[in-house]
């Protein structure tokens, strides 16, 4: 079933979990996030990256859709960081219920302006917002071109930002980075805490490929519902792909494998966030 984000982000703060976000790029990453959610029996979200939309003259949305209203359990589709209004009309028109307008690169009262915009323009049609506040640094195939530096999340900005944008999940960056570590990652949990204190809507999490399975929980117990992956899905389709046609294997027999080895890390990450 297709569900909105609100709903997967509530049922997981009762549940005291988080929901997976996986960026998907093409079928193959759709496949392996409604093959997990079937093995888990449990929801997750089809996170479509922005670049890939584009390329694919938006078919993947259309695809991540059809998968998640044919699925048993209950998948959100979500549109991944995008600072483009007309793309984000368009992925509206096609039938996404929720996007993440990203103000993160602007001063403070533009992304305030930027998010409260789009927010106003889709409110009637109950499509919901994701936005950020501070700045995650790092590297996101296709997207993150500028490499600015990370700006943390402000404690004090929270109740503003959170009311004026009229944002239905919030980002936050309290030293998560986009793509690998450089070095041992370092979470400011007490500055998670006094987000979470301030914020009634559910905090969200990017940047966890390449953080232990300690400190996902540990953000989890902090009040995070939603968390984000993409890195260590992206090179799996990549390596398992590559090896596949090194050995000469079939392209059929290419994608099936690389189906299979990106559903088990959908698995891997679900079995994090559910606690178990
Ligand atoms: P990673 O690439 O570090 O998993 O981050 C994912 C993300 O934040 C997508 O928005
Ligand atoms: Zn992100
Ligand atoms: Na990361």
């Amino acid at each position: 079933m297709l569900a909105s984000l609100s709903e997967l982000l509530h049922f997981a703060k009762e549940k005291k979990i988080a929901i997976g976000a996986f960026n998907v790029y093409n079928m193959e990453g759709i496949l392996a996030v409604e093959k997990a959610t079937e093995t888990c029996k449990c929801p997750a979200i089809i996170q479509v990256q922005t670049a890939s939309l584009l390329t694919t003259d938006y078919f993947l949305l259309e695809i991540a859709l059809e998968a998640a209203r044919k699925s048993k359990q209950t998948i959100a589709v979500h549109l991944d960081h995008c600072k483009d209004k007309n793309v984000i009309k368009n992925a509206v028109e096609r039938g996404i219920t929720s996007v993440m307008a990203d103000g993160s690169e602007l001063k403070y009262n533009e992304n305030i302006s930027f998010v409260s915009h789009i927010s106003g323009l889709y409110r009637a049609a109950s499509v919901e917002i994701e936005a950020e506040l501070g700045r995650i640094s790092g590297d996101e195939e296709g997207e993150m071109k500028n490499k600015l530096t990370q700006l943390m999340t402000d404690p004090e900005q929270v109740e503003e930002y959170t009311k004026k944008t009229g944002a239905h999940a919030l980002a936050v960056c309290i030293g998560n980075v986009h793509g690998k570590y450089d070095r041992e990652p370092k979470l400011d949990l007490e500055r998670l805490k006094r987000i979470a204190e301030r914020s009634e809507i559910p905090l969200v999490l990017h940047g966890a490929s390449g953080l232990s399975e300690n400190l996902l929980k540990s953000v989890i117990q902090h009040g995070v519902t939603k968390i984000n992956v993409n890195t260590e899905l992206r090179e799996t389709f990549t390596n398992s792909w590559m090896d596949g046609l090194a050995q000469k294997h079939s392209l059929t027999e290419v994608q099936q494998a690389t189906i299979s080895a990106m559903t088990r890390v959908v698995v891997s990450k679900i079995r994090i966030f559910q606690g178990g």
